[in-house]
């Protein structure tokens, strides 16, 4: 099992350095090396080669190669624009916090190499409003970087200029979605937008804009400064790199944990988690919080990366693993998170918001005990309606959930139900 352990914090640096959020620590710590390293050596197009050569991928869930979608960015259109998806709006998800407030400078690195590599002069960080203490850390890190010339006009005697705004939003799930948080960036309703034409194309204020997680530009100063070998060194052929787990749920040590990409959910639950509360089994893993099919207990030697999780039927995602136990009622678990998708759908399309309402009415109605066989039925006819025919992905997160939900607890949901009553008394539904 140790052999999974880190040799060293990329992402977490705060926690083998204290203190990091002060710009003089982190210059100590061989702080913005990697911007500096671009501005004097590099061509922005190098820099977009070699983060495509390190294989990043995206971590804000969809796991796109980040260096293709910077790539994608015309370079002969101004402005362009930069906007970080600091959302954080998947349940169980808490690790672009940490970053953003305990090492803000390497985050701030991570946005100014984007820039550079695609020849933009404006980024914008949206976050929710929740995040209001940890938008005061992040910028007074920005003010800090101005001061030492690294944000700014001219940055380091050269060409390249860089503002970086702050903006909160009110806190919504829609808006983690990137056509959503543009509208939302741009003062209009939470909604998403038709796609084509991509962000890449037409984003923010219709301009080529590229959308980043906090955590995926975080990982890129480590690249650019130690170069594409030492980064593969970490994490697997196909899913190099270090990821951040957002541990929650029935373990003793819950919290955010770096991890080699293709290290065993056991080693994450057992060694890091400091095991399952009270010894109990492990019943089902969310691995991307509401948005995931679940994982069953019995595959916890699944290697976490975006390969093997799919191969297993799930997803690696943003990583926020939320843990159930053998004590956890599955049909209660999964009515928590349809409540949550029928209270964050934004109403735009019909199968969504429709969808929505009516499996909370059902989930109720079981886990209150008026449910029928046919109730659980009918689950699966409103999940099969909604695949395919939503506006967008929020709408066809919904589906994994209840569909494994149904496949591995289907005789918990048939132990909560009775037969239809025989007079054709009238169904009891919750509207
Ligand atoms: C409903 C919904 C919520 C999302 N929430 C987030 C979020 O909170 N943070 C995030 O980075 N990406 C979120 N995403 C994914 C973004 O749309 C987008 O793919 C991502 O920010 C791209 O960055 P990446 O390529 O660095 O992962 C969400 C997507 C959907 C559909
Ligand atoms: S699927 Fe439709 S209703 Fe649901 S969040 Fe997306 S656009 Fe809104």
């Amino acid at each position: 099992m140790s052999s999974y352990k880190l040799d060293r914090h990329i992402l977490f640096r705060h926690r083998d350095v204290p203190n990091i959020r002060e710009i003089d620590v982190f210059l100590a710590d061989q702080g913005y090396q990697g911007l500096r390293k671009a501005i004097k050596e590099m061509k922005p197009s190098e820099v977009i080669d070699q983060v495509k050569a390190a294989g990043l991928r995206g971590r804000g869930g969809a796991g796109f190669p980040t260096g293709m979608k910077w790539s994608f960015i015309p370079q002969n259109i101004s402005p362009k624009y930069i906007v970080v998806n600091g959302d954080e709006s998947e349940p169980g998800t808490f690790k672009d916090r940490e970053i953003m407030e305990y090492n803000p400078h390497l985050f701030i690195e991570g946005i100014a190499l984007c820039a550079y590599a695609v020849g933009a002069a404006t980024a914008y960080v949206y976050g929710r409003g929740e995040f209001l203490s940890t938008f005061r850390y992040l910028q007074n890190a920005i003010n800090q970087a101005y001061e030492k010339g690294f944000l700014g006009k001219n940055i380091l005697g050269s060409d390249f200029s860089l503002d970086i705004h702050l903006h909160l939003g009110a806190g919504a799930y829609i808006c983690g979605e990137e056509t959503a948080l543009l509208n939302s960036l741009e003062g209009y309703m939470g909604q998403p937008r038709n796609r084509p034409p991509f962000p890449a194309v037409a984003g923010l204020y219709a301009k080529p804009t590229v959308i980043n997680n906090v955590e995926t530009l975080t990982g890129v100063p480590y690249i650019i400064q130690h170069g594409v070998e030492a980064y593969r060194k970490y994490g697997t052929e196909k899913s190099p790199g270090t990821k951040i787990i957002s541990l929650s749920g029935r373990v003793n040590k819950p919290g955010n944990y770096e991890i080699n990409i293709g290290t065993p959910v056991r080693y994450l639950l057992e060694e890091l988690g400091g095991g399952i509360i009270g010894g109990k089994q492990v019943k089902a893993i969310l691995p991307s919080g509401a948005a995931s099919s679940i994982l069953p207990g019995d595959k916890i030697d699944t290697a976490m990366d975006y390969e093997a999780m799919a191969a297993a039927g799930s997803m690696l995602g943003s990583g926020s693993f939320i843990v159930l136990d053998e004590t956890v009622d599955a049909v209660w678990a999964e009515k928590k998170v349809i409540d949550f998708f029928k209270h964050e759908s934004c109403g735009k399309c019909s199968p969504c918001r429709e969808g929505t309402h009516w499996l909370k009415s059902i989930f109720t109605k079981i886990t209150e005990g008026h449910g029928t066989k046919k109730d659980v039925d009918l689950l699966t006819t409103i999940i099969n309606q909604m695949e395919g025919n939503c506006f967008c992905p929020l709408g066809e997160f919904v589906v994994p959930g209840v569909r494994t939900s149904l496949k591995f607890f289907r005789s918990e949901y048939d132990s909560r139900v009775v037969d239809e009553p025989a007079n054709g008394a009238p169904v009891h539904l919750h509207l």
